[in-house]
Order: C-alpha cells, then structure tokens, then sequence
C-alpha cells in the first residue's frame, strides 16, 4: 500500500431506495467533496453528478449472484483507495445499516486507523411502501413493522419470518423473490388467507411496478416476478390502503362468480 494521505477518511453514504432525489443533503454534500467513490449496483448512477469533475468512480456491483468484487476485495479497495487519495464516500443502496454490511465495512476502515464518518439514507424498506400509499402503521390495525431478510446467508429464509407471522406486525421482507413461494407458504400458516401483500420492484424509479394479491392467491402472482430487478414483499393488512386494493378486490370478487 502507498503512504498515507493525511486526509484518509472513509464516509458511508445511504444513497436512497432509487429516485436520485431521495438522497440526503448531506449525502449530497459528502459526494461533492469526495476524492473518490465506491458503489454499488443499488445506487442510482445519476447521483454520480454531483461529484467534483475528474473523481474516480468505482463500481463495485453487488447483486445477487453478480458480484463484481466480492466483500474482502471491496473491503482492501475502500482503504487502499482512503490511503493513496484522501476521502472515499463508499455509497450504498437504501440505508448502509439496513442489510448493507456497513458495519462489517466501518470495523475493517477503522482497523487501519483510518477515519469514518456514517451519513444514514433512506431505506427501501421504509420509502418504497410509502411512495405507494401503503402505510407501514396504520392505529388499530397493527403495532410493528418487521423488516426481514428473505434470503440468510445460507440461502435459506429467515426464522424471523415464521416469527412475525405470528404478530399483528406489517411485514416488509428484502431479498425474498427468491424464495417468495416458500415466504408465502410460511406466511399462509399463521395469517388469514384475505390477508393482503404487495410486491414493489424498482421502487421510486420510471419503471416502478406493483402487484397486489391475497395470500391465498399468492400463486396467481408468480409469474410477475422479474427475478433480475430488485423488489420488497409487504404483508399485512395495511397493504388494504393501498388506492387501487379496492378496485382488485371487487374485481377478484367477481372473478370468483364467474
Ligand atoms: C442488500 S439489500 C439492501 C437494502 C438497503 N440497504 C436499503 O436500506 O434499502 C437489497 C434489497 O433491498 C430491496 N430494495 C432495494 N432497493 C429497492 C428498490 N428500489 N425497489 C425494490 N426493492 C429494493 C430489495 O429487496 C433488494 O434485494
């Protein structure tokens, strides 16, 4: 590694869930003054505008099963480049600490002694619905929310999931398309079948799309899913606010008698 740059100092910034206006002022502000940036295949490159013109940017990947650099080799990339070139912003999708190894990232830089600083976005978990119309809490509805991995490590879906289930908690399961069957199935043991869900994919960007369904008809849903885009599950009775869930309502209704 080269000599040290007195200014060395790595900056987690949460890019938003997509829309490239969703990103803070100060997530802004750190991108204006970076020497360089990291990121990753959630963020909008748009955002990559606001940097200083000549700035190396440096995309890392991310998705499932593409990863462009695996988790070590980003990790050795954020304090090599911290070393050799000043302030490193390593922008990530949503919110760095909701399912983004930000931490993992943070205890590696601070190792080398090298400064942090952690500016928070706004998490897909929580925009996504909202830009929807779907309130996470809605009062004498439910008292949670859940946020949950829908895929673990091992490529299995979390317990945590069997878990909400039996709560009056909205669930808003990342990473679950994969395993959507096995979810709602989970899902199907301990919830009422009108329960409603929702799937979002590319939220808050043009191609934003939604599907609303009951879970007992989750399997009418299957064949929407585009496996190559990223998307959230909402579960739970507030998906019913959503403006259209009436509409599909009286039509599943009248579907049923046909
Ligand atoms: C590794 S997690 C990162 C979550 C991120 N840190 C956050 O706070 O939004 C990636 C998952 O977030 C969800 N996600 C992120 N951005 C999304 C978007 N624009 N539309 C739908 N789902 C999104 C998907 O479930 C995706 O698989």
């Amino acid at each position: 590694m080269s000599v040290k740059n007195n200014n060395s100092k790595v900056t987690l910034v949460g890019a938003g869930p997509g829309d490239k206006d969703l990103i803070t002022l100060k997530g802004v502000s750190a991108i204006e003054q970076a020497d360089c940036i990291l990121y990753d295949a959630l963020v909008n490159p748009e955002i990559l505008e606001y940097t200083k013109k000549g700035t190396p940017c440096i995309y890392v990947g991310k998705r499932f099963n593409n990863h462009r650099l695996s988790q070590d080799e980003i990790n050795e990339l954020l304090v090599s480049k911290a070393l050799e070139l000043g302030h490193v912003v390593r922008l990530k999708g949503g919110d760095p600490f909701v399912f983004g190894r930000g931490s993992e990232e943070i205890d590696y830089i601070e190792s080398f002694n090298i400064q942090t600083e952690i500016i928070p976005g706004i998490s897909s978990s929580l925009a996504i619905p909202a830009m929807q119309g779907i309130p996470l809490t809605k009062r004498t509805v439910n008292e949670s929310f859940w946020v949950i991995t829908g895929t673990t490590s091992n490529g299995n879906i979390s317990k945590d999931i069997q878990l909400g289930a039996q709560s009056s908690a909205t669930l808003v399961i990342l990473m679950g398309l994969r395993n959507f069957s096995l979810i709602m199935e989970e899902i199907k043991r301990y919830r009422h079948k009108y329960t409603p869900f929702a799937i979002i994919q590319n939220g808050s960007l043009p191609n934003e799309t939604i599907v609303i369904d009951t879970i007992e008809n989750y399997k009418n849903t299957i064949e929407s899913i585009d496996y190559s885009s990223p998307g959230i599950i909402v579960i739970g009775d507030v998906v019913a606010e959503h403006p259209s869930y009436l509409d599909e309502e009286i039509q599943r209704v009248l579907n049923s008698y046909m």
